[in-house]
């Protein structure tokens, strides 16, 4: 056995990196020298086999670990859940593509040594950029940065970063309330924290990508802006819920659309025009709440109708809901706007939390 106990403990979260983990893991164990050092692949189930690839490096090296999750997609939940799975008392999370670059380990190391209780990896300082990123990411990214600072208690220069450590103790204090939305594990860890952290930077070179792709998405902006949405306002209103309240407004305008369309250039009588716009409607809400507000557990195939058949069900339930307290209230001496927001109101909150449980909720 080691006589040196482990010191450091890096995450490294994979989807589809097969050709990537193997020069991963020996380009750390080249830059880690004499430090005693594990690594755990947070891996979902990705199609390209890398959970057995980085299985068939841990039977040689016991250093070496892998997770892997199924039914799961998400960048920050990986990474927390690598991070509770890992047993060093220092913490680092790290790209599997190689584009974070591994040599400046051992000084955000001992930053963290001396001091500090989160070293951050930054693009964004002198000695620090973001390589061949286009224009147009470059802005997306200054952008991301300068609206962090909406939660932010104190300045970074990189709060986007993919590359952190951090003392263990310092996940242990805010674990329990992160958000594990999108990609932004960092921004959510300070967010978080309650206390005033001392922070290191050591800058570093975004290296160009050589096998494999980004993950990254036309959804990437979304998943930030609920990330923002849950640290601001996530005590009092859940942001699943917010998200599925503005695609049922959306709905609204779908349905309005339809039965317009049905009306006037089909000419159907109303009861079926009404019927077929609810209908498509519901298909249309369902959809959008399983590929948006439950992105990270989306349903696929078979699983796909049966959430399709539950989500009606659901919704049916909730439109009676909606009209029977709507009507009640109303011949109740209540005015018929507060009265029909009564009803929407009760009926969306049904519909959420009966979905939530029973389309998208684990069995
Ligand atoms: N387990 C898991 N699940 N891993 C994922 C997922 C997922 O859903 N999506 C991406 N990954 C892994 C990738 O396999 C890779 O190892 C790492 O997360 C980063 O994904 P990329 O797709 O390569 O992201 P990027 O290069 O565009 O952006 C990265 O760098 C930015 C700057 O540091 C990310 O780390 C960003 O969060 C970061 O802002
Ligand atoms: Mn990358």
């Amino acid at each position: 056995m080691n006589t040196q106990s482990l010191q450091l403990s890096i995450v490294i979260p994979t989807f589809n990196e097969v050709a990537n983990v193997q020069e991963v893991v020996r380009r750390v164990e080249a830059a880690m020298g004499a430090t005693a050092w594990e690594i755990i692949f947070v891996d979902d189930d990705s199609p390209d086999g890398t959970a057995n690839q980085v299985r068939e490096l841990a039977c040689r090296d016991p250093r070496v670990r892998c997770l892997q999750r199924v039914g799961r997609r998400g960048l920050s939940t990986a990474c927390i859940e690598g991070m509770m799975a890992a047993s060093g008392p220092i913490l680092a999370v790290m790209d599997a593509d190689l584009q974070h670059d591994e040599s400046i380990l051992p000084d955000m190391l001992d930053k963290l040594r001396h001091g500090c209780d989160v070293v951050i990896g930054t693009r964004y300082a002198q000695g620090g950029g973001t390589g061949d990123w286009d224009e147009k990411r470059k802005q997306m990214s200054l952008l991301a940065t300068r609206v962090s600072h909406l939660v932010l208690k104190q300045p970074v220069s990189d709060p986007m970063s993919g590359f952190f450590m951090l003392d263990r103790r310092v996940l242990d204090e805010c674990v329990r309330g992160l958000s594990g939305m999108g990609f932004k594990i960092l921004l959510d860890l300070l967010a978080t924290s309650q206390r005033k952290l001392r922070i290191g930077e050591v800058p570093y070179q975004f290296r160009t990508r050589i096998h494999g792709e980004s993950k990254l998405d036309h959804m990437v902006m979304w998943e930030y802006g609920m990330l923002l949405a849950d640290k601001l306002i996530g005590r009092w209103i859940p942001v699943r819920f917010l998200a599925f309240s503005i695609i049922g407004g959306v709905g609204v305008f779908v349905h309005m659309l339809i039965l317009t369309l049905a009306l006037k250039a089909m000419g159907m009588d109303f009861s079926h025009a009404q019927t077929g716009a609810t209908v498509i409607t519901m298909v249309f809400n369902f959809a959008l709440n399983n590929s948006v507000t439950y992105r990270d557990q989306r349903l696929k195939g078979g699983a796909w109708f049966r959430g399709l058949l539950s989500f009606m069900l659901a919704c049916s339930i909730g439109a009676i809901a909606n009209i029977g307290i709507a009507t009640y209230l109303f011949e109740h001496r209540t005015a018929w706007l507060p009265a029909a927001l009564a009803g929407i109101l009760v009926g969306a909150v049904w519909n959420y939390a009966i979905t939530k449980i029973y389309t998208w909720g684990k069995k």
